[in-house]
């Protein structure tokens, strides 16, 4: 498969404009601001039906992922995740068309697949000894995962007692060095990025602009399955990585001529981890941190987002709106799409849908098409699930169960 047609060639300053060779190594420019890389030539012999002859995954999309040609692709099948109709909750909220982009089907349960397959791929192209990341759990998961697979080492440095079981047994197994921080998620980036300009490690959270790259392909796909441009996207946002990606694919979607409009984007925060909410209605440009965020959504328990002046624009530019829910929506946005849909999501994926729920009438209407991305699976927080109400009986023999269901059904 070849790229070269559309070879992408620069890495760009987000802040003062600067351009790098693509190919470079770095992450920040001189200047401080995020490196973002820049498609620059016309697409214009793409078309869906070009990338429909491939497989259902993000590589599907290679054309608009500039990895060098001959770039080893580190790749477990990532992306081509379902679109799930939702039936029972936009039946009960009179919702035309509501769907949930079940990323919790990635290779180690959540959206982060995608941005690692892509900067993993591009750190084995660099010849790249270790990687590191900070996180809230779902990273260094997928970050591990796919470092092992190109027999890099991986380290993570998360927030001490502060990630979810499923996500830390995960990177258990996957054997990664780990520092456990007394501290939050801003203070493990902080060690990050300086472990990263002292030259120690090469740093995969989404200050790297590839990861940017294989996020984008969420957006290419909620409109190739959709075969249309919802009107809103609805989604989680803690470090803002994840939702400045989404809007990147989505204008290049627009500037290659793939889609004419583009969706409202409706951000999603914890009302006790919401510096980006403020700064949106404040009219902020760049969110004031906060020291001491805190969420049960543990994936977005973030006070200091990294791409939070990205996020900031990309809503505004989409003319959408950043929103917060508290902690008990979050739980109960989770137990509907649970118990009314059969769907399995972390805290922090339920966020999103419990601002739709939240926002109903007033921002999204009844009569448009909404896309929720449930970031993760339900098996990431074990300990959230069992928190939910239950019925259990109990019994001490088998004639005793059979009498339990007798009882039940008549
Ligand atoms: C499940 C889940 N949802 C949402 C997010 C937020 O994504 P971002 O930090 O890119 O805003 C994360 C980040 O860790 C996550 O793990
Ligand atoms: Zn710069």
């Amino acid at each position: 498969m070849c790229c070269d047609e559309y070879a992408p060639n620069r890495l760009v300053c987000t802040k003062c404009g600067k351009e790098f060779n693509l190919l470079e190594k770095r992450i920040v420019c001189d200047c401080g601001g995020l490196l973002e890389i820049r498609l620059n030539k016309s697409a214009s012999k793409l078309s869906w039906n070009s990338f429909r002859k491939r497989k259902f995954n993000l590589w599907r999309y290679r054309d608009l992922i500039p990895l060098p040609k001959d770039t080893t692709i580190i790749t477990m099948g990532e992306g081509g995740t379902p679109l799930i109709s939702s039936f029972s909750i936009s039946k009960e909220l009179g919702l035309n068309e509501f769907f949930i982009k079940f990323e919790g089907s990635n290779p180690t349960g959540s959206f982060k697949d995608r941005g690692m397959s892509v900067a993993v791929s591009f750190a084995n192209y660099l010849g790249v000894k270790v990687v590191a990341c900070a996180s809230t759990g779902n990273t260094s998961s997928s970050m591990s995962a796919y470092a092992r697979r190109a027999r890099i080492e991986p380290v993570i440095v998360v927030p001490k007692n502060k990630v979810a079981k499923g996500k830390l047994s995960q990177s258990i197994l996957y054997g990664a060095t780990t520092i456990a921080i007394e501290g939050n998620f801003d203070n493990a980036l902080e060690v990050v990025l300086r472990a990263s300009s002292l030259g120690l490690i090469y740093p995969l959270n989404s200050i790297n602009p590839w990861r940017i790259e294989g996020q984008k392909t969420v957006a290419f796909e909620i409109v190739d399955e959709l075969n249309k441009v919802p009107d809103w996207i609805a989604l989680p946002v803690g470090n803002a990585g994840n939702i400045s990606a989404i809007w990147k694919g989505l204008l290049e979607l627009k500037e290659f001529g793939l889609v004419k409009k583009l969706p409202k984007l409706l951000a999603v925060q914890a009302s006790g981890a919401a510096p980006l909410v403020n700064a949106f209605r404040k009219g902020l440009e760049v969110p004031e941190p906060i020291n001491e965020p805190e969420t049960i959504a543990t994936a977005i328990r973030i006070g200091n987002p990294a791409s939070g002046q990205r996020a900031l624009k990309a809503v505004r530019e989409s003319k959408g709106c950043f929103i917060s829910v508290k902690d008990e929506e979050i739980i109960r946005a989770q137990k509907l799409l649970a118990r009314y849909e059969g769907i399995g999501v972390e805290p922090a994926s339920a966020a999103a849908v419990a601002g739709i729920l939240n926002v109903l009438e007033d921002i999204v209407r009844k009569d448009e098409s909404v896309v929720a991305i449930a970031t993760g699976h339900a098996l990431k927080d074990p300990d959230v699930n069992s928190s939910h109400e239950y019925s259990l009986l109990n019994a001490l023999n088998i004639d005793e169960a059979v009498g339990l269901l007798r009882k039940l059904t008549t």
